[in-house]
């Protein structure tokens, strides 16, 4: 008898605990729906993948944990109490990339536009709060008409605490942006603090204020993707860094430069490859012969570093200067190159941002620095003075002096003037300072020197421009080498081109176990 009622007990109890079980799972099935199946076939339609489909592109396997997937707004104001749905506008969790873990948050645009609440920034906070404590990388996936408008001043809050957690977390975890969908109004602040902006052609728009407001108050007519679309950005105002053609290649993208990142400020990513030497005789003849003939010098950068290692960043944006992730012996290194095939390597406001943030990436995330120097000095100009190269060009010397991490810097032609200094020379810091034997070390190129030194020579010769060819080979002869400043130790050596990589590999691993501090202090003043 007694054993009869236990059973029934038993199996009361556990038909009651699958029926809890079935409504757990039909609950989480149903919040998979997000804003429901019409918004969401609406949102493929317009050719953008849905939330978590994004999750499942960047994850190993496609698969992620789930944080949070019940938080729902309590708002009713505007008739918000008939929009509270289970996980809000965001999904967030985390998984592995590439074997390393890592946290992701995903705006759901089919819920309420992806805007943000108060809830959904909470989400969000708490996935960085975890990624932070536990020395993860963060990717946010941004699909978002911006703050919700229906909550005012909480939604505001919410963002407020979105770009604390981006800067807090700055320099200790990488943090990396995607761009599928709008970006707009203050919510473009949360992007422009991380590390990385990836953006997909035709689908990732971020702007301060949409085309409307442009017309109303400059009366400039623009399209939202001429206005800030991934062109805009990636070409002309260098927000983003990545573009893709679609949302596939995009977070391929992401998954390749998470491969090369280290996961925290701490963790340095060792690796057991190694890559054999690859033929680098070419080198001994690339220079061409005549100083203002250009080259690309991302053939010198595929030469040296590991084959098919190279991730460039920003670069459609200032490609007079070339930098991005590449590996010596498996080991991530940064690389700074001068590029004279455009504007013939000047450093310019554009070129000098561009390169002093990515030295500030590599130096919070110990990542060494490997410069190819081939500089013909600072862009001159009106545009450039009234745009501030003064204060811009003076960042990246900040950088660059900053930045304890192995520095290796190879002068391969120019190294002229203010440029010379600034592109990682012995005084700003650096370890290993090697030239090329076509190394020209001065303080201005040959022509422009002799107008001033020699202008009163030239003016009083019976023939000038013979006189004035004198004149230039006399400075080239004694400047436009690299021996002058090896005789002085201003180089640590002079050496054949082919050989880079080998002492490049060689300084690295001789660096290895490298200490530099920075004087005791709150933080400096770069000159932002
Ligand atoms: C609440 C929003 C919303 C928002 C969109 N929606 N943005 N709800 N708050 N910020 C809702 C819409 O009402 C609509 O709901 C649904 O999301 C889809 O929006 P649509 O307009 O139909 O989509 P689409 O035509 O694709 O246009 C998308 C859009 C547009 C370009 C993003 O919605 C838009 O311009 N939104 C406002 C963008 C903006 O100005 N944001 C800045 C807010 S200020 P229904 O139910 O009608 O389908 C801000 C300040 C932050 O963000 C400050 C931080 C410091």
């Amino acid at each position: 008898m007694k054993k009869n009622s236990e059973n029934n007990t038993n199996s009361k109890k556990s038909s009651s605990s699958s029926s809890k079980i079935t409504n757990l799972q039909t609950r989480k099935s149903e919040a998979k729906l997000g804003g429901g199946a019409e918004r969401q076939e609406a949102q493929q339609k317009k050719g953008k993948k849905l939330a978590r489909e994004r999750l499942s592109l960047l994850f190993d396997n496609g698969k992620f944990t789930e944080i949070d997937p019940f938080v729902k707004h309590n708002s009713s104001d505007f008739g918000l109490d008939k929009t509270r749905i289970d996980g809000d506008s965001v999904i967030c969790g985390y998984g592995n990339v590439n074997g390393q873990q890592v946290f992701a948050f995903s705006q759901d645009f089919t819920v309420l536009g992806g805007s943000l609440s108060k809830v959904a920034s909470n989400k969000i906070c708490k996935a960085f709060d975890l990624a932070i404590k536990t020395g993860c990388p963060i990717v946010g996936i941004n699909d978002s008409g911006g703050a919700r408008i229906q909550e005012g001043v909480d939604s505001l809050s919410g963002y407020g605490e979105l770009f604390k957690r981006n800067t807090m977390a700055s320099g200790v975890i990488p943090q990396i942006t995607v761009v599928v969908g709008p970006s707009a109004g203050g919510a473009v602040y949360s992007p422009a603090l991380t590390d990385f902006i990836f953006m997909v052609e035709g689908v990732g728009q971020m702007y301060i204020t949409g085309p409307e407001v442009v017309k109303a108050v400059t009366g400039e007519d623009v399209s939202h993707d001429d206005l800030g679309g991934a062109n805009a950005h990636s070409t002309k105002s260098g927000v983003a860094h990545f573009v893709s053609q679609s949302e596939t290649d995009c977070f391929e993208d992401v998954r390749n430069l998470l491969k090369i990142l280290p996961s925290n400020n701490v963790d340095i990513k060792s690796s057991n490859e190694t890559s054999g030497d690859s033929d680098q005789s070419m080198l001994d003849n690339f220079i061409p012969d005549t100083a203002n003939q250009s080259y690309d010098v991302k053939e010198v950068i595929e030469t040296i570093i590991d084959s098919g290692s190279f991730v460039e960043v920003q670069n459609s944006y200032a490609q007079n200067i070339v930098v991005g992730f590449s590996k010596f012996n498996g080991e991530t290194v940064g690389i700074v190159a001068n590029q004279p095939d455009h504007m013939a390597g000047v450093l310019d406001i554009n070129a000098s941002s561009k390169a002093a943030r990515f030295v500030r990436f590599c130096d919070s995330f110990n990542i060494p620095i490997v410069s190819l120097v081939d500089v013909p000095g600072f862009m001159p100009g009106t545009s450039q003075e009234y745009g501030g190269i003064i204060r811009h060009g003076a960042k990246l010397l900040y950088a660059y002096v900053e930045a304890t991490v192995p520095k290796i810097t190879i002068i391969m032609r120019k190294a002229y003037g203010g440029a010379y200094i600034v592109m990682g020379s012995k005084e700003l810091r650096c370890d290993v300072n090697v030239a090329w034997p076509s190394a020209e070390i001065a303080v201005m190129g040959p022509e422009g020197a002799v107008n001033i030194i020699g202008r009163k020579d030239i003016s009083s010769a019976d023939d000038p421009e013979k006189k004035k060819q004198e004149l230039i080979n006399d400075y080239r002869d004694k400047f436009a080498t690299p021996y002058v400043a090896a005789e002085k130790g201003y180089l640590d050596d002079v050496i054949e081109p082919s050989h880079s990589r080998k002492i490049i590999i060689n300084s690295l691993n001789m660096l290895k176990n490298k200490v530099d501090q920075n004087l005791p202090k709150k933080h400096g003043n770069i000159p932002l």
